[in-house]
């Protein structure tokens, strides 16, 4: 959570900082600032809500300078306000800091200061850090920073610019991701490479605990031991336009249309002519004896391990456990001999799926990850690794990367099976051949957008929504009222329709709507028995149902259609009509469906 920018050179300053901020807004959107040291002076601008209000009071500026930071704040300590905003000053107003993590030790630290005299103006973690490298600081600024950071506990990347050093931006990593870019007679420091794809693809990413300086020429790294290190430089394929939503009003509906894209492109990653699945970035882990998977993820990715517990101990044979990683990271950790630890993760930098791989690796659990962000921590500190290939996913609501992540995972399960010769060519075939429908099965349903548009125009008023399915789609449930709740602010829950009758069916009366996801599967019939608990107390019910279907439709107050699959491969299908309800449902409220508020797409904090 939060972006980092800095950038030393000589294009126009606020424009690279702005820019920067702007594509690392995803991150968080509380508000924003930058600062610039021009003629030897600290200038700072700051600005609560989204970047267009720090755009506001810059218009119509120029700012002449060659060195500056920037900030955009998901607030973790104190109110989103333009105090509380970053950059953050000492009490001299010579050193300037951004900030992204949490110091956990800041109230031992504030109290220290506090007694040293120092008044704090913010309420935040980070201003302890500009008072503390003003009290360490004698001669060099680099020596104070140096000591500043040894005296911080918990996770964070620190951007600092002074004035006693002008010509350098100094910075730390720490638990939170920060990468440097490369320029030519110029230099960029960011949280990561979207802020500043379109000035350079040469990045370094630097290593937990690293930290240096950087000129407009040059740039110094050590390692958390202060031993100076030669970084290794990676050059970025990613294309700028992906960043772009055009022509779609957002980023959500643009991801939600390139889900055929994706899975697609997966198979094609994965999967050779003649049907033998390959990963290479496995990197030796011994799958073929394996006992357990514990699966462990956050929210969208948690569910897409839910989903992937059903498949591969339907496939492979192998038990799957699936832990929230909050949970997981406390939870006491029994090895049987063979287990793997699984984690899964879009952004790749989860805080809470990090330190569930923290965890797992210190009790000697080997750790495969399921990641889309190449690079990433996640995927840097995994032993083996399989990318969604999702490409950028910039809506803060999971969706394409949801459906990639279905997919690889099950390609895995397919080729686990494999691997424990536990299925054979000829049904492996048949997976695969049912797989490569998909794509089109998925345009399909994306080809009706006005159905959903009507029913979220009938529904969008509503109080809440209860989603319930059964089997592999209990998950799917759950997914679907994630992402109506997090982009429309409707209350909506997931239940596994059995339950309904063990507390939830209290909530059904008239007014409210029930998601029933209910394809042809093996649990069919008892979804439609659950269905029927719901119409009989009078509830809404929105069915989900397999093409060519009739008998379901007289519990329906509204149907929806899906193209007929085989059981395990109906999330994928389930998941289009549950984000484009979701989509429009939240557009009818004039939502921010892409940054929607209190939330930030990377959460990189506890
Ligand atoms: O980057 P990750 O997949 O690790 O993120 C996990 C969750 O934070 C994420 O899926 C979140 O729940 C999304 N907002 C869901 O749409």
């Amino acid at each position: 959570m939060c972006g980092i920018i800095g950038y030393i050179g000589d294009r126009d300053i606020s424009s690279v900082l702005l820019v920067g901020l702007e594509r690392l807004s995803y991150r968080g959107y509380d508000s924003s600032g930058i600062a610039v040291i021009s003629s030897n002076e600290l200038s700072i601008w700051k600005k609560a809500g989204k970047i267009q209000e720090l755009s506001r009071i810059l218009s119509g500026m120029t700012i002449h300078s060659n060195i500056g930071i920037g900030h955009t704040r998901w607030a973790t300590h104190g109110v989103p306000n333009d105090i509380n905003s970053h950059p953050h000053l000492d009490s001299s107003k010579k050193f300037c800091i951004v900030h992204n993590g949490i110091i956990e030790n800041y109230l031992e630290l504030k109290n220290e200061l506090i007694n040293d005299g120092v008044l704090f103006r913010s309420q935040t973690d980070t201003e302890v850090i500009s008072h503390l490298i003003s009290k360490y600081y004698t001669d060099s600024v680099e020596e104070a920073f140096q000591k500043t950071i040894q005296r911080l506990k918990g996770s964070f990347a620190l951007s600092l610019i002074s004035e006693y050093l002008p010509d350098q931006i100094l910075f730390v990593r720490k638990g939170s991701p920060l990468i440097v870019g490369l320029g030519k007679n110029e230099n960029f420091i960011s949280s990561d490479i979207n802020a500043i794809l379109n000035h350079t693809k040469e990045v370094i990413y630097l290593e937990d605990g690293h930290y240096g300086s950087l000129s407009q020429t040059s740039l110094t790294v050590f390692s958390e031991k202060g031993k100076k290190v030669t970084p290794k430089i990676s050059s970025i394929n990613w294309n700028p336009e992906d960043s772009e939503k055009q022509p779609y009003d957002h980023y959500m509906l643009k991801e939600i249309h390139e889900q055929p894209h994706v899975v697609r492109k997966i198979i094609s990653k994965y999967v050779s002519n003649d049907n033998k699945i390959n990963f290479t970035h496995l990197n030796g882990l011994d799958l073929s004896n394996i006992s357990r998977f514990i699966i462990q993820a956050c929210g969208t990715s948690w569910h897409a391990g839910l989903i992937g517990k059903y498949l591969i101990e339907q496939y492979a044979n192998v038990v799957a456990e699936v832990d929230i990683s909050s949970e997981f990271r406390y939870r006491r950790m029994i090895s049987h001999g063979n287990d793997v630890v699984l984690a899964i993760s879009q952004s790749g930098e989860t805080a809470d799926t990090l330190a569930g791989i923290h965890e797992a690796k210190s009790h000697f659990f080997p750790v495969l990850s399921f990641v889309n962000v190449k690079n990433s921590t996640i995927d840097r500190e995994s032993d083996g690794v399989v990318y969604s290939h999702s490409g950028q996913e910039i809506g803060v609501a999971s969706t394409k990367n949801f459906t990639a992540q279905l997919t690889s995972i099950y390609l895995f399960s397919i080729f686990l099976a494999r691997v424990k010769n536990v299925m054979t060519p000829e049904e492996a075939d048949k997976h695969l051949n049912e797989l490569k429908k998909i794509p089109e099965y998925i345009e399909n349903i994306l080809n009706q957008a006005e159905k959903f548009k009507k029913l979220a125009d009938k529904y969008y008023l509503s109080n809440q929504i209860l989603f319930i399915g059964r089997g592999m789609n209990y998950p799917s449930s759950l997914e679907g009222a994630l992402k109506l709740k997090e982009i429309s602010y409707i209350h909506a829950t997931g239940y596994a329709a059995g339950e309904l009758k063990h507390g939830p069916i209290a909530l059904i009366d008239s007014k409210l709507p029930v998601v029933c996801i209910a394809p042809d599967t093996s649990t069919y019939d008892k979804m439609l028995s659950n269905i029927q608990e719901v119409k009989s107390r009078k509830g809404k019910t929105i069915i989900i149902a397999t093409e060519g279907n009739k008998e379901i439709k007289q519990y329906a107050d509204d149907i929806i259609y899906i193209p007929k699959t085989t059981e395990d491969l109906t999330p994928l299908l389930v998941s289009i009509p549950l984000q484009l309800f979701s989509y429009y449902v939240a557009l009818n409220l004039d939502c921010d469906v892409d940054q929607p508020r209190n939330l930030a797409k990377s959460v990189t904090v506890e």
